[in-house]
């Protein structure tokens, strides 16, 4: 167990983190010099009203997009800039906020294209043959982990909204990430898939460093070790749920009737 600091956070080493971060889109500035810092063992929630800059925060975190300024650290190591494709296989791994699956594809190929998209060593034809077990058995673990064990061959388009945002974590989970950024994984979903997920994201929050973006106020202050609360592209406040949940800023920006 890492050694805590005062405010109760690890005082180790970040696993991702990042000072000063913006993106210009045009002469909108969707993230404004934000700087966040996600440690292994915590589950990180962003939360924001709509267009505050949390998908964009993602997208620059996992290399979707590239920075207009500021810095992006994965285990100490400047990364801003680096493509996604980089970025997943140095351990960032990302849901998004749509469902983002291969419909016609069974459960257990899209999750094995997904271990194979991160794979660093599918170049080497020598490897092939026996490499391909590897990313099944890669696949069948994510899968398990995911709580999706038993609908390996079923089409992926014919699962539940709720088991296809399983499916997308497995997906996530298929490359080894350190890091998971997930964007709204409870959208949409029912009572019981919600406390399903729920369950699922606490225990990857032990094993990984988590960003959840998530609207559902009373699911973020029940699961959250730390929050970030952007408003307009900036960060208005982090903190404890506890310490934002009392703040008179987020509450005028952005809790109204929540607080
Ligand atoms: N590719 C893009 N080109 C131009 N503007 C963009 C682009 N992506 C996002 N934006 C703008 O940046 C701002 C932030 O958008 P973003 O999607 O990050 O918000 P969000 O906090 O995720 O919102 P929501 O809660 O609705 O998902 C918005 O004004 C959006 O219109
Ligand atoms: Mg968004």
């Amino acid at each position: 167990m890492a050694d805590k600091m005062a405010d109760g956070r690890p005082s180790t080493q970040p696993v991702l983190a990042t000072r000063g971060l913006t993106r210009h889109f045009g002469g909108l500035i969707a993230v404004r010099e934000v700087s966040v810092a996600l440690h292994q063992g915590e589950l990180h929630a962003v939360i924001g009203p709509n267009g505050a800059g949390k998908t964009t925060l993602v997208n620059l975190l996992s290399g979707e997009i590239r920075p207009t300024a500021g810095y992006i650290e994965l285990d100490g190591r400047a990364v801003a800039g680096e493509p996604a494709w980089r970025l997943a296989r140095l351990g960032v791994g990302r849901s998004f906020q749509r469902t983002n699956i291969f419909a016609p594809l069974t459960v257990l190929e899209n999750v094995r294209l997904a271990a194979q998209a991160v794979d660093r060593s599918q170049r080497n034809p020598l490897r092939h043959a026996k490499h391909g077990t590897g990313l099944v058995d890669k696949a069948q673990a994510a899968l398990a982990r995911a709580g999706l064990t038993g609908v390996e061959t079923r089409v992926a388009g014919t699962l539940s909204h709720g088991e296809q945002r399983q499916l997308e974590i497995a997906m996530t989970l298929a490359g080894s990430p350190k890091v998971l950024l997930l964007d709204e994984p409870l959208a949409g979903m029912g009572p019981e898939e919600s406390e399903r997920m729920t369950a699922l994201l606490k225990g990857l929050a032990r094993e990984h460093a988590v960003l959840l973006i998530e609207h559902d106020m009373d699911f973020v202050f029940a699961v959250a070790d730390w929050m970030t609360v952007m408003a307009e592209g900036g960060v208005i406040a982090q903190g404890r749920p506890e310490a934002i949940r009392a703040n008179t800023a987020v509450q005028q920006a952005y809790l109204g009737s929540h607080a």
